[in-house]
């Protein structure tokens, strides 16, 4: 370097990186979130439970799952008269230990708690409830309302079907005919943080494919594979038709994904008489993504061990404290099971504030503007 240029000139400073993320207070976000339903005529206590759905993704770090399908997909079905503020969904059959609810298209964030609350109140009498819905909407993460039932100490299982969307072909198949079709089980695991499991049932669910295209890095091999068979990992092939969702379980085991897939259209969709994915009108057309998530069906099961035994608790304990004691192959890398890393990072942003990306800060402040709220206080950048 030529130290003689360097002194005469003035260096400039350099440039701080712009920051990527924000954090925000988790009790201005669901007061934003919760207001901005309410904008949209849904009853405060609905707005509320529906914010708190939606907020569970940043707070968790499940974020292809939270604020960032505000105005990509929760907003978009108010304006299009797709979901109903206003809906009051009807028992429509019941059974003691089940029924059978039509949401007449309620927010799912809002109408898949009442389904669990519906399910926990049966499972409490008869040690499993059942609530099947159809006529829903969206409902986030699964496992924000599987985990309702693990604050009454129970077992609890939420599946979804994607409606007339269709997004992932069968093994071997041109087509698309079903959707990513979430499950969780959520399961009390003693003094341990409960036990979560919630996922798609494709290897990974759209949301995770284009925040990964929006934010131009590759996706990891085995989620999107071309018609050759090849795997992709340009996460904006996908929505280009160039690539296709894989099923869980790799490779080898994508019959394992693809039946998974299916027992949750079986339970979310036929159970109800939601919306099927797999339709006819799936025959017609290119053969690509399509289809409307429109009439999704839940299956939201509750599960009492309590009222059949005693002693259930604290063989969870025992289940899930052994789990966490095995020995790791890489010290630093402990071994933890589901749920367990959604709880603690839940905690960090209860206190530390709730990370959302820049963009979708953004997205907040005009959704703000436009409805006459304050977007909530930025804490911190990074
Ligand atoms: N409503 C819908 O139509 C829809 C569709 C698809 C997905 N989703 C939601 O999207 C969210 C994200 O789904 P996903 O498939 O990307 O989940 P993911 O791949 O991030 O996680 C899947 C599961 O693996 C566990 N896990 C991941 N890494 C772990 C680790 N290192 N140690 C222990 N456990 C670990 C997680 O706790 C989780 O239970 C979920 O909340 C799901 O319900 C919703």
């Amino acid at each position: 370097m030529n130290q003689t240029l360097s002194a005469a000139r003035p260096h400039p400073e350099p440039a701080s990186p712009a920051p990527r993320t924000v954090r925000v207070r988790h009790a201005d976000l669901l007061g934003f979130t919760s207001a901005v339903f309410a904008a949209r005529g849904l009853a405060p206590e609905r707005a509320h439970e529906a914010a708190r759905a939606l907020c569970y993704g940043d707070l968790t770090g499940l974020n292809s799952h939270g604020l960032v399908n505000l105005t990509r997909l929760y907003l978009p079905l108010f304006d299009e008269g797709r979901v109903d503020p206003h809906a009051e969904p009807r028992t429509v059959a019941d059974r003691g230990a089940a029924v059978l609810i039509d949401a007449d298209r309620a927010l799912g964030l809002w109408v898949a708690g009442v389904a669990m609350d519906a399910a926990a109140e049966r499972a409490a009498e008869y040690g499993i409830g059942v609530a099947a819905v159809r006529g829903a909407t969206h409902l986030g993460c699964a496992g924000h309302h599987a985990l309702r039932a693990v604050t009454r100490g129970m077992i609890g299982l939420v599946a979804s079907n994607c409606g007339g969307q269709r997004i992932a072909r069968p093994p071997g198949g041109a087509v698309t005919m079903l959707g990513t079709n979430p499950l969780s089980v959520a399961a009390p695991a003693g003094d341990h943080p409960p036990f979560v499991l919630d996922m798609s049932t494709t290897a990974a669910p759209t949301g995770r494919i284009r925040q990964a295209a929006r934010a131009g890095r590759p996706v990891p091999e085995g989620l999107l594979r071309d018609d050759e068979g090849v795997s992709v990992t340009d996460p904006a092939a996908f929505d280009a038709g160039r690539a296709h969702l894989m099923w869980l379980g790799g490779e080898a085991g994508q019959y394992k994904g693809f039946g998974l897939g299916i027992a949750v259209e079986v339970l979310a969709a036929l159970v109800p008489g939601a919306g099927l994915g797999a339709h006819p009108d799936a025959l017609v057309g290119d053969g690509g993504p399509g289809g409307r998530d429109d009439d999704i069906g839940f299956f939201v099961a509750a599960v009492a061990p309590g009222a059949l035994r005693e002693g259930a608790e604290a063989d969870a304990n025992v289940l899930f404290g052994t789990l966490l004691a095995c020995p790791p192959v890489d010290r630093a890398k402990p071994v933890r099971y589901p749920g367990w890393h959604e709880h603690r990072r839940a905690e960090e942003h209860m206190s530390t504030g709730v990370p959302l990306d820049v963009t979708v800060y953004a997205e907040l402040a005009e959704v703000a503007a436009d409805a006459g709220l304050a977007v909530p206080d930025v804490l911190a950048e990074r």
